[in-house]
């Protein structure tokens, strides 16, 4: 890996405590997936949550120039900080935007996802405010029960009001996949089956759906016959498998590592409390450090007592509570000597095994040791996709590879 540097406007590391996200392992990601891909599909990389915690302008750049094709968000403001940063690639925004934001979208070229017959009318208004094209994609809800028209008479006649419009550009069609990720592909197979069916009744209809997608990193490498025109990678792109049901032809590379250093190393009498509530007491001497991060920088409270942290290679347990801003956690057993009240320095024989501005790694790899989103996502009994999403912008990003050197 390259040293740490910082991609242009994102913020010095202003604390020890920081997150390193390898531009390089996003492109080998979006690779991977591009193998994967049917001839002639695309692939739109979604960057939404700030790029799933890994920073949505640098990101969006590597995934575009390793061959993405589109950016996906789930808000206005992702899409317009993409803009911002002068990214000019087509974004989707993948939920709702309301009728008085929708303006700002069609104002930046910005395509709506829609499932209101009623959008058309509204949205041709603001086109013709704007004097510029709404471009929108209508949502299908094939078994998400999340957002989207059902793939009847009533999705007709909202694709019919859409083809009206002169002002709107319907450039897409798209569902979404609730279970692509299960074992059972037997769900999958059914939305996809009534997004053929509906797609095939818009033709009928003599109307033309534009770009039409479904798949998600677990449909993308799952279910081929579910590419259509275009792909929508998230996860895969942060280098994780959905599930593990969830096979790639080559390994994907996770982009992100989280890091800290070491606060305070001191040698703790067997019997005494760590942290908050005093869930953790020493059974013997121990060697506790201190790491400058907390749950209010995305480090689950969840984790108490039963995290790991990496330091010099070794895998370390968190000990007691996780703090807002600080955990403590367990380096080994101490000399009774080092942890009598008289030890002010423990002499070079009694050294702790790690010292105060140590590197400590919360999550990623140190030596040969590794600490997945994943590991972490099972101690607090969720996916990986929350852990990411969770990390605080107060952790400065910091970001390597050669896809960097390219800006
Ligand atoms: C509509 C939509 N498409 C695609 C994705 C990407 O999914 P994944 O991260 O599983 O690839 C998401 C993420 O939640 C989504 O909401």
């Amino acid at each position: 890996m390259t040293s740490p540097r910082r991609a242009e406007g994102a913020p010095a590391p202003g604390r020890p405590a920081w997150v390193e996200v390898d531009l390089d392992a996003i492109a080998h990601n979006v690779r991977t997936a591009r193998q994967a891909l049917r001839p002639g599909a695309q692939l739109m990389a979604v960057v939404k949550a700030d790029a799933y915690g890994h920073g949505a302008v640098p990101v969006a750049r590597a995934a575009l120039r390793a061959g993405a094709a589109w950016l996906g968000v789930a808000v206005l403001s992702e899409a317009l900080e993409l803009r911002a940063a002068g990214l000019r690639a087509p974004i989707l925004i993948l939920g709702w935007t309301p009728p008085e934001l929708a303006r700002e979208a069609v104002r930046h070229d910005v395509a709506l996802t829609v499932f209101r017959a009623e959008e058309a009318r509204e949205l041709a208004r603001l086109a013709r405010e704007t004097g510029r094209p709404a471009r929108v994609h209508l949502k299908v809800d094939t078994g998400m029960g999340r957002l989207g028209v059902p793939p009847d008479e009533r999705g007709l006649a909202a694709a019919e009001a859409l083809a009206r419009e002169p002002l709107v550009l319907w450039e897409g069609t798209f569902t979404h996949f609730a279970c692509a990720d299960e074992e059972d592909p037997a769900p999958t197979r059914r939305q996809i089956e009534r997004f053929s069916a509906f797609l095939a009744r818009l033709e009928a209809a003599g109307l033309r759906p534009g770009l039409r997608h479904a798949a998600n990193t677990a449909g993308l490498f799952r279910f081929p016959d579910a590419h259509f025109d275009l792909v929508r990678l998230g996860i895969g792109l942060y280098g994780y498998a959905p599930s593990p049901f969830v096979t790639t032809p080559a390994p994907l590379q996770p982009a992100l590592a989280w890091k800290a250093r070491l606060a305070q190393v001191k040698a703790v009498a067997a019997g005494e409390a760590i942290s908050y509530g005093a869930t953790y007491v020493t059974s013997a001497p121990e060697w506790i450090g201190t790491v400058p991060v907390g749950y209010a920088d995305g480090y689950r409270r969840a984790f108490s007592n039963v995290g790991r942290v990496l330091v010099g290679g070794v895998e370390r347990p968190v000990r007691g509570r996780v703090c807002m801003d600080q955990f403590m956690i367990g380096l080994g057993p101490a000399p009774a000597a080092a942890a009598a009240p008289a030890a002010v320095a423990a002499p070079p024989a009694l050294a702790a095994p790690a010292a105060p501005g140590d590197e400590v790694v919360l999550l990623g790899a140190q030596g040969e040791a590794r600490l997945t989103a994943n590991d972490l996502a099972q101690w607090a009994g969720t996916i990986a996709y929350e852990i990411l999403t969770s990390l605080d912008e107060r952790l400065p990003r910091v970001y390597t590879g050669a896809a960097l050197e390219e800006e």
